[in-house]
């Protein structure tokens, strides 16, 4: 058996995820030292009631309530305890104590992520985080290092799957949101709140740190634009499905190209439900699976898709950031920062060019389409597709008494767009503002 150096691992948190990073280690012990070049050595787990009911049968013994005094003299610190306090704390007693640190945690990279990633750059060490976005899904890796020679372009990611399961029991069986919501929650797919699934807010984490791997740039979540899926009803479900398209929670970050007077490229990084055509990858996304879609100068389009969520499955991505921490022990040398330096800047959703397709009720009388047309052309919005149902047929009058209209937009600024909606809105023939939805992908 080959003599391997042992590297101290410290694992903080033993819930869904962590139990299963401490069962696999600990199973695979043999296997992962021979790959690692060294044995990983769990020197403890940190939780807060050493007692708890586990998902793994694990030692007792390994259990403490300090993790403090756990972290002193590890090499590798397994950050799974989630939220800011104390993991920012411990995170940064780790780095501060020479250890590399591996951790799910995307509130905590998406919000204290600079200060993480500098306080490691001082002394050399590394945060791993392959886990923090879309679970088991390797994309943390292809983003900082198997693209890092490439131009990214634009992501387009499903990363939270109880939206992703929501919406698509919605779309394939005409299920109620609050119904598929609880059923979401008892699969164990939804946060014990859920606000942060279905209001974007996890997937608004992810999106800044996709962001600022694939453009170099350090992406505040502050930045990040967040809409949620609560308003999406079973009404623009089928009419999505009628216009050939479905309705994903997408995270879009994209590269803008320096408009006229502007010194540099820019970046948008949105959250919200948009309009997908059934025939794009991402459609095909189903349950609560994750999929990010990457398009890159050089190497075009390229897809990622799996398990996003699950105690055992983000195990793997875990496992294989403790791999690659202990490779570079072994090796030496400091470790590989986080490249900043392009600085592009955030701009506001106004100024983000997409297509939309608007859903209006509208009195069914004449003129009406040519002041609906006249209003969408002096603001800028060129239409490219219109459908007119009759929803309220008036037996007293020639024409009818209500229409719902469903308009199709070539692209159009989103500020010109909203200002448009809202003098609609408040034009006399537009009786409800039904929806306005992105249509994202080409
Ligand atoms: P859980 O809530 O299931 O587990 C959290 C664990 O951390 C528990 O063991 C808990 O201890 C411990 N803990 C919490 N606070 C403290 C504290 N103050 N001191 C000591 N221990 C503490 O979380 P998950 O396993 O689901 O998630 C862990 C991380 O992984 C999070 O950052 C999450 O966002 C991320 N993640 C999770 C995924 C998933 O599918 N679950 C997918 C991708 C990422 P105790 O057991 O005693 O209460
Ligand atoms: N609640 C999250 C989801 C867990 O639904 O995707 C994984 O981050």
């Amino acid at each position: 058996m080959t003599d391997y150096r042992t590297l101290r691992v410290a694992l903080l948190g033993a819930g869904a995820v962590g139990s299963q990073v401490a069962d696999l280690l600990l199973k695979h012990r043999a296997e992962l030292a021979d790959r690692a070049g060294a044995n990983l050595e769990l020197a403890g787990i940190a939780v807060r009631n050493v007692d708890g009911k586990r998902d793994a049968d694990l030692p007792r013994e390994l259990f403490t309530t300090d993790a403090e005094t756990l972290i002193v003299g590890s090499d590798i610190v397994i950050e799974l305890m989630g939220g800011i306090e104390p993991a920012r704390t411990q995170v940064l007693q780790a780095i501060n104590s020479g250890a590399d640190v591996v951790t799910a945690n995307k509130a905590l990279l998406a919000t204290h992520g600079s200060e993480i990633f500098e306080a490691a750059d001082q002394v050399g060490a590394e945060v791993y985080y392959e886990a923090a976005a879309a679970g088991a899904i390797p994309i943390i890796r292809p983003l900082r290092d198997s693209l890092a020679g490439d131009r990214v372009v634009r992501i387009m990611g499903i990363v939270n799957g109880t939206t992703n399961y929501i919406l698509d029991r919605m779309d394939t069986e005409g299920a109620d949101f609050a119904d598929v919501l609880a059923q979401a929650q008892a699969l164990g797919y939804a946060e014990a709140d859920p606000t942060a699934d279905v209001e974007g807010y996890d997937a608004a984490q992810k999106a800044a740190i996709l962001a600022s791997l694939a453009f170099h740039t350090a992406v505040p979540l502050d930045a990040v634009h967040r809409e949620g899926i609560t308003q999406i009803d079973a009404a623009m479900i089928e009419s999505a499905r009628h216009a050939g398209y479905v309705i994903k929670l997408l995270a879009v970050c994209e590269r803008l190209a320096a408009a006229e007077g502007e010194a540099s490229e820019s970046i948008s990084v949105r959250v919200y439900p948009a309009l997908v055509e059934r025939s794009h990858p991402l459609a095909s996304v189903h349950g609560a699976n994750n999929a990010v879609f990457v398009q890159a100068e050089a190497a075009g389009d390229l897809m990622f898709y799996g398990a996003g969520a699950g105690g055992v499955q983000t195990a793997s991505a875990v496992l294989g950031d403790v791999v690659s921490a202990a490779r570079r022990h072994i090796a030496g040398g400091v470790g590989v920062g986080e490249s900043t330096r392009a600085n592009l800047p955030t701009v506001p959703i106004g100024r983000v060019i997409t297509r939309y397709q608007i859903t209006l009720e509208v009195d069914d009388q004449p003129g009406v389409l040519a002041t609906v047309a006249g209003i969408l052309s002096e603001g800028r919005v060129s239409i490219a597709t219109v459908e007119q149902t009759v929803i309220e047929p008036d037996a007293d009058s020639a024409a009818g008494g209500s229409a719902r209209l469903v308009i199709g937009t070539h692209q159009a600024r989103e500020q010109d767009l909203s200002e448009t909606v809202q003098r609609l809105a408040a034009s006399g023939v537009v009786e409800r503002v039904v929806s306005v939805l992105r249509v994202e992908g080409n």
